[in-house]
């Protein structure tokens, strides 16, 4: 008999609710007043309080099913059973029963429920941190044994393996104990005692069955002793329905197999690794998207652009024929229904779609050319030095085509090929570094992002506010500018609408000084003396007592934090697409670069 997700939600909830607890209800993935987690990533976190006496649980036993996400180890998703985001299965004793009820409570439940051979258990054990002042719990290991695992099956661990906390912030914290499934021979050499635990393959974990929390890791890294105990316990259904059925992945269970089953239908070069990464980026994409988020290069939009982005290389590797995506998007939202696993549904299935696609659209050309620079970079041996590519076109793959640092990673592991992800992240930082000053003042300049693409059209924003001034007269001033990477908007005081003639005529202006191939010039200049030069400056009251001034030839001066292109060439052709009221008295041209 094979066991479905369903049944074996329905049999933990139940057995725990026999023995007292009360199911709750679960959370958003977005955790609320809790800025120290992007994700939610256990299920205690939207709970976390109660472990540290500030807020009064519902029970003082409960339980329930959470979708979970975690991307620290994206690089693993293709394994067996790492995921991007599962639900895992919880229960929880808030200064109730602690470490012996625990540990009997997983042994009935997996030996005597789940029918597992106990002898296909391991339990790990924490054995102590004495720099951290944090005692072995020898507990647990008896209890194990009471229960009837052999003593060579349980295992003492360390801090990194075996004491769970939320993350590095302030979280209720405790040794925990956690179970593994021995999958067999055929996955590896089988553990001898104090030998190598090969938990990477052959030994699953699939469930850690208790975090004796007794701790408040502190925001310094401190350890202070909680009012009382309690027991948090988590499993991944999927890794457990996936042990149950004796598969070889959790990508075999119902919440994979369906949309593994359609990618393969659809390309002619599937390859497992690729569908295993489509299927679960997919999956978490759908669950980020429904809490409201949309891709950016920021904290949460960034975690759902790159899993978006990744999947999308991922199906132009295996050849997916047109609109896969979007059939995958839509296949996933129903399976998730389907498996009894579904989040609460924010948007519909054609909101979702339409999302992806969106972020489809401009990611396949960044992608075409992303790739075509890619191997230029890589045909010449100067960019490579000790098999590793340079770092500069690390960032300048992502910087400019958009791509995620794993993508390149992949791309140039393709190519035997290394690259430093240390290296990449200064250099993140350092451009986060140099951009800061003008984000800070980001909204006069409207860069609501800064890129290659938002920079030309920041450049071409100076070049349209000049030919609106030489054209409607010179008190037009700019009045607003919004940038994205797609295009600028751009509002200013006009009476009127403007005619097509007198668009035409700023369109040309614009392309004029684009075709003349102008270098733009920075300068640093008391405010006063740019003033007095003539630079249009428009937040005075915003400005320090040095500005720094763009000149573009005679056409323009602009006091200006940037950034800017380096030369008009740079831009391409100016486009006015639309011309239109904002309110009273202020018109708005949205315009792009092509
Ligand atoms: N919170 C514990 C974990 O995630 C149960 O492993």
């Amino acid at each position: 008999m094979k066991y479905t997700i369903k049944q074996v939600k329905k049999e933990f909830l139940n057995f725990f609710e026999k023995n007292g607890h009360t199911i709750i209800k679960n959370s958003s993935i977005i955790p609320e007043n809790d800025d120290s987690l992007l994700f939610i990533n256990a299920g205690m976190a939207p709970i976390k309080n109660v472990f540290t006496g500030q807020e009064q649980p519902d029970s003082k036993r409960m339980c329930n099913l959470q979708i979970c996400i975690r991307t620290n180890d994206i690089d693993s998703i293709g394994d067996r059973h790492h995921l991007s985001s599962f639900c895992m299965l919880g229960s929880w004793s808030v200064g109730d029963y602690f470490k012996k009820e625990a540990v009997a409570f997983a042994y009935d439940l997996l030996v005597n429920h789940l029918k597992i051979p106990k002898e296909k258990l391991y339990a790990t054990v924490f054995g102590g941190d004495k720099t951290r002042g944090l005692p072995a719990d020898t507990d647990s290991g008896n209890f194990w044994q009471d229960m009837g695992i052999a003593k060579n099956h349980i295992l003492n661990c360390s801090f990194e393996d075996n004491f769970w906390r939320m993350g590095d912030g302030e979280s209720p914290c405790g040794p925990c104990t956690e179970v593994f499934y021995d999958t067999g021979d055929k996955h590896g050499k089988s553990y001898e005692e104090t030998g190598y635990f090969d938990d990477k393959k052959r030994y699953i974990e699939i469930w850690n069955a208790g975090v004796f929390m007794q701790y408040l890791q502190t925001e310094k890294g401190t350890y202070e002793k909680l009012p009382f105990n309690s027991v948090d316990t988590g499993s991944g259904i999927e890794r457990l329905v996936m042990t149950l059925n004796g598969y070889e992945s959790v990508y075999q269970t119902e919440v994979y197999a369906p949309i593994i089953n359609h990618i393969l239908a659809n390309s002619d070069k599937a390859k497992d690794e690729s569908v295993r990464i489509i299927s679960d980026h997919i999956k978490t994409s759908v669950l980020i998207l429904n809490a409201g988020i949309e891709p950016s290069n920021v904290k949460r939009g960034y975690v759902l652009r790159r899993l978006l982005r990744r999947a999308m290389r991922h199906l132009r590797n295996i050849n997916a024929k047109e609109g896969l995506l979007e059939e995958l998007v839509a296949k996933t939202i129903d399976n998730l229904i389907e498996c009894d696993i579904a989040p609460e549904w924010n948007y519909s299935k054609d909101q979702i779609v339409e999302k992806v696609k969106l972020e489809q659209e401009k990611f396949s050309k960044l992608l075409e050319n992303g790739l075509k620079v890619f191997e230029e970079f890589v045909s010449n041996k100067n960019n490579i030095t000790d098999g590793k590519l340079n770092s500069n076109l690390v960032f300048k793959l992502y910087d400019t085509f958009g791509f995620p640092f794993e993508i390149t990673k992949e791309l140039a592991n393709e190519h035997n090929l290394s690259v430093s992800e240390k290296e990449f992240e200064e250099l993140f930082a350092e451009h986060k570094e140099n951009s800061k000053g003008d984000v800070g003042k980001v909204f006069k300049s409207g860069l609501a992002d800064i890129n290659d693409n938002t920079i030309k059209l920041h450049t071409a924003t100076h070049l349209l506010h000049a030919g609106l001034k030489k054209f409607l007269g010179q008190n037009v001033n700019q009045k607003g500018s919004n940038i994205t990477p797609e295009r600028l908007r751009f509002d200013f005081n006009f009476e009127r609408k403007m005619t097509a003639e007198e668009v035409q005529a700023v369109e040309d202006f614009v392309n004029n000084i684009i075709n003349q191939k102008i270098e733009i010039c920075r300068e640093e200049m008391p405010y006063d003396l740019a003033k007095e030069s003539g630079a249009v400056g428009l937040f005075s009251s915003k400005y320090g007592e040095n500005v720094s001034v763009y000149t573009i030839g005679s056409f323009s001066k602009e006091i200006c934090s940037g950034p800017h292109a380096k030369n008009t060439k740079d831009l391409g052709r100016f486009k006015i697409t639309k011309e239109e009221s904002s309110s009273a008295g202020i018109r708005r041209i949205k315009a792009v670069l092509q």
